[in-house]
């Protein structure tokens, strides 16, 4: 499989999202990313499912909901219901990660279990057969245009050592501060879906960046 790239709508323009919706959907972004966040798990508050249920309506593109909020078990079914076909748990947030992660399957979404930087990945061990992925933090997760944690890279390694011993399918995706330099050795190393807000949002042509994204091989 070639590498997906999911554009994060938290650096999108809010007060013109239709806008910005519209260009992702003549882009060649894969996913769309959306970053739901509670100011408890995370210091910072983003949107919940009026904006997904929103978002819903105008794309037709796989919605990756990731989840920085706590007990996220809590609210899966409406999540589900406002319209998200991934949807990513933190590790740290979950009091029982491998029925959350179970419950979403239960839905017919897919499942994905994120750790923080400072979160090892052998905690992963007993959870990543439930899993259809495993979101790698590559910033402190609350915000975006943050710059990249090198470590993440020795962190991709161990993961993808972990995954091929077990013999699972299970994708790899890296958020936060990913850029036009580090894409071509994130891929390189096992990474297949590249989430990015600042790098697309911040520049001039975000749809040819979306393209520049897309195209390393
Ligand atoms: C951070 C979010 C990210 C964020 C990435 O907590 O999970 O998805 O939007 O933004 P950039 O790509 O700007 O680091
Ligand atoms: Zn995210």
């Amino acid at each position: 499989m070639s590498h997906l790239v999911a554009p994060s709508l938290l650096s999108a323009n809010f007060l013109n999202l239709e806008k910005d919706i519209a260009m992702l959907n003549q882009s060649e972004a894969d996913w769309l990313h959306l970053d739901v966040m509670d100011g408890m798990f995370v210091p910072n508050i983003s949107f919940g499912f009026s904006i997904i249920e929103t978002i819903r309506k105008a794309t037709d593109k796989p919605l990756d909901v990731h989840l920085m909020i706590e007990e996220p078990e809590r609210y899966l079914e409406r999540f589900r219901k406002a319209g998200a076909d991934i949807i990513s748990i933190h590790m740290e947030a979950s009091k029982d990660p491998v029925s959350a992660l179970r419950a979403i399957k239960k839905l017919n979404a897919k499942a994905g279990i994120v750790i923080n930087p400072a979160t090892p990945v052998d905690v992963l061990s007993d959870v990543i057969r439930e899993a259809d992925m495993v979101l790698l933090m590559s910033v402190n997760p609350g915000f975006g245009g943050q710059s990249f944690i090198q470590q993440t890279f020795q962190k991709i390694i161990t993961l993808k050592t972990m995954i091929t011993n077990l013999d699972l399918q299970v994708l790899i995706e890296v958020d936060g501060g990913v850029d036009l330099h580090n894409a071509a050795p994130l891929i390189k190393s096992g990474v297949d879906i590249l989430v990015a807000g600042n790098t697309i949002f911040s520049s001039e042509n975000p749809h040819q960046t979306i393209h520049q994204l897309k195209s390393i091989r």
